[in-house]
């Protein structure tokens, strides 16, 4: 008896470390893609402690960001922990036409990117090609924010009134239609809008009247404009002159995105594996004791 239960006790350690073990291994090959390319950044001046509560607050925000990024394309997260000072927000969003697997890269890059670009700042920020991360410790979940954060205009495409009306008419049709992600083309122009998922209808609809409308009057006859205000942005290009939609359903960046998941999956199953462990070790242990 005491024999068979040694066996497979010994069994599922084994379990427990191959998949820990393939779990962590897995994400040094995950390789930038179009999608998971850096926009822009940004930290807040105040640091934090290194090995503060407010430190193990932002790790389980940021594991809770990544963790839900599998299986929705918004989400937020508030960490209050035990003091108020110590508490963390924050927030991520994929964008519209990114799988689930694409999403769960994507949020999981921002976050190491914007780990990096933060370390030990109290609060972070990173835009990616396919996904916006941010925390803070103060909230800004649900706050409207139309502070501009990013402006990219191209070169002049000089006077082209035919090029100009279709832009003018992308960026109405996508001031003029309703949701979160909205895209839009004719011709050779594409335009591209998107809020955050804090926004309700109504706030969306003013954030991106606004970013759309910077994009026209700022942007004049650029052949690209792109307009990232803290809570929403819209893009343009004509011609194919500044490719931000590409590759959104790529072979790469879907194989990346299947291997984050398999991480994830990976890891759960490690948990999983875990606790099956220890509810054995117990048993055994309440076994011995009688
Ligand atoms: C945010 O953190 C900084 C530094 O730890 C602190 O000075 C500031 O008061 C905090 N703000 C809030 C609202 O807790
Ligand atoms: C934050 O998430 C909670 C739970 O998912 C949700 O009920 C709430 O509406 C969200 N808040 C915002 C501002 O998005």
């Amino acid at each position: 008896m005491v024999g068979r239960k040694a066996t497979s006790l010994h069994s599922l350690s084994i379990i427990f470390f191959l998949s820990l073990s393939i779990s962590l291994h897995i994400p040094s090959s995950l390789s930038s893609s179009p999608v998971n390319s850096f926009v822009f950044g940004g930290c807040t001046q105040q640091k934090y402690t290194p090995n503060s509560p407010y430190e193990s607050n932002l790790n389980s925000l940021i594991t809770s960001l990544v963790n839900s990024a599998t299986y929705s394309s918004y989400n937020n997260f508030s960490i209050l922990g035990s003091s108020p000072q110590d508490a963390v927000y924050g927030l991520y969003q994929c964008r519209g036409d990114l799988s689930m697997p694409d999403c769960a890269t994507c949020v999981a890059r921002a976050v190491s990117q914007v780990g990096v670009l933060c370390s030990q700042n109290c609060g972070g920020a990173v835009q990616l090609q396919g996904c916006y991360v941010k925390y803070d410790n103060t909230t800004f979940l649900g706050v409207e924010d139309k502070t501009v954060v990013l402006k990219k205009c191209g070169p002049s495409i000089g006077y082209d009134s035919d090029g100009m009306t279709r832009r003018d008419a992308v960026l109405g049709a996508l001031a003029g239609s309703g949701g979160l992600y909205r895209v839009g083309g004719s011709g050779n122009v594409q335009g591209l809008a998107q809020c955050v998922g804090d926004l309700s209808f109504g706030e969306c609809q003013d954030c991106l009247t606004e970013a759309i409308g910077r994009l026209k009057s700022d942007c004049g006859t650029a052949n690209y404009g792109d307009m990232f205000l803290a809570k929403c942005y819209s893009r343009y290009s004509t011609g194919g002159s500044h490719d931000f939609y590409s590759n959104a359903h790529g072979d790469k960046s879907s194989n990346e995105g299947e291997k984050t998941f398999a991480i994830i999956v990976g890891l759960l199953a490690g948990v999983a594996l875990l606790i099956i462990f220890l509810t054995f070790m117990r048993k055994v242990f309440e076994g011995n004791g009688k």
